[in-house]
């Protein structure tokens, strides 16, 4: 095999919430090729197989067990679609941010209110990450994994990523699937999507282009979001809860100003808002662990405490919301022990 896994690897910089962790076992993959070798290692070893993109989308435990994959598969082509979009062929390892800029720079749109969403291009499916009216489901043409139960290639067609909220067939089968590659179909005519808040007042610039909505998203995500690189933190910590009517009735009822958004079948909370208006916004533990002070729904850990205080502080934020709302939050990060 071309990859030793090493020991005890140190990932506290391999993740945006900047929590101490090792790795019982790592090894960083450059080449799909080498993965089925690694994983039948791991089989050897009795050991369980994570894959690692850009680590912003996670909680880790100061050991993390089995063997860590941390995919640095490079790679960005346009590939022949026949069709009238424009066909990206983009390695698991690249940076998501970048790949955006990239393409739009090249004249494909689509994904231009996806910009400065941390993370790599092949943790994008895990989470279908979503932004200002726009989810990659939306651009997504296939997904190439590896299937470490079954030990084979897949490819996965948009219905069978099965996407949701968040959510898809790689989170709820979790560690089953490595994703190395990731193919999109971008539009080759610009068609704004500007329904969400800020975006709107770009309806009237004249000549509208991709590039304008890209700088937009990065103004607007940065005047909103910590940046982890200077304040560690893995994006909304909870998913916004969906409700049903009945549920919606009731709560207005108590909460005239309630912020919630349509949805099929239901309605959808806004979870900053519910935690914001429990106080805790800008309220931190002993720890240094807090609810961002521009935006509630942004868990921050200054300080690099370690998984349990990020739960302890979970825990807070969830029993202040149950107490004040009856709403459960359900965290959005995957948990790594
Ligand atoms: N709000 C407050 N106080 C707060 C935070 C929010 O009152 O502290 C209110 C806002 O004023 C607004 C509403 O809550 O009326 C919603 O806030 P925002 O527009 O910031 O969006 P969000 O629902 O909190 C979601 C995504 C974000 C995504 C934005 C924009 C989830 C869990 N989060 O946040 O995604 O960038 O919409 O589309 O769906 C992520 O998943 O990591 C993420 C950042």
């Amino acid at each position: 095999m071309s990859i030793d896994p090493q020991p005890q690897f140190d990932l506290s910089f391999n993740n945006t919430l900047g929590v101490p962790a090792r790795a019982a076992w790592y090894a960083e993959l450059h080449e799909a090729s080498d993965l089925p070798l690694l994983v039948r290692w791991a089989k050897e070893h009795d050991m369980a197989v994570r894959a690692l993109g850009g680590g912003s989308n996670l909680v880790m435990h100061e050991q993390v067990s089995g063997l860590t994959i941390k995919v640095s598969i490079r790679g960005k082509t346009r590939i022949d679609s026949g069709s009238s979009r424009q066909r990206w062929r983009l390695g698991a390892g690249e940076s998501w941010h970048e790949t955006v800029v990239d393409l739009i720079e090249q004249g494909g749109s689509g994904v231009e209110n996806l910009a400065l969403i941390p993370g790599t291009v092949g943790a994008a499916p895990v989470q279908n990450i979503g932004a200002y009216g726009v989810e990659l489901a939306d651009c997504l043409y296939r997904v190439e994994a590896y299937d470490t139960q079954e030990n084979q290639w897949r490819q996965f067609t948009r219905e069978a990523c099965e996407f949701g909220y968040r959510d898809s067939v790689f989170k709820q089968q979790e560690n089953r699937f490595i994703i190395t590659a990731v193919e999109l179909d971008l539009d080759q005519e610009f068609q704004p999507r500007l329904s969400y808040g800020p975006l709107q007042e770009l309806a009237n610039l004249p000549d509208l282009n991709a590039r304008d909505v890209l700088a937009k998203v990065i103004e607007v995500r940065q005047s909103r979001l910590p940046d982890p690189m200077v304040l560690p933190n893995a994006g909304s910590f909870f998913k916004n809860p969906v409700i049903t009517s009945e549920t919606y009735s009731a709560l207005v009822k108590n909460h005239p100003n309630l912020v919630v958004y349509a949805q099929p079948g239901g309605w959808k909370l806004a979870a900053g808002w519910l935690i914001d208006q429990c106080g805790l916004r800008g309220q931190s533990n002993v720890d240094g662990v807090g609810c961002y002070e521009h935006q509630a729904l942004v868990l921050v850990n200054p300080k690099r405490a370690p998984a349990a205080s990020i739960q302890a502080w979970q825990a807070l934020v969830q029993g202040a919301v149950l107490e004040r709302f009856g709403v459960e939050l359900e965290p959005e990060p995957r948990f790594w022990a």
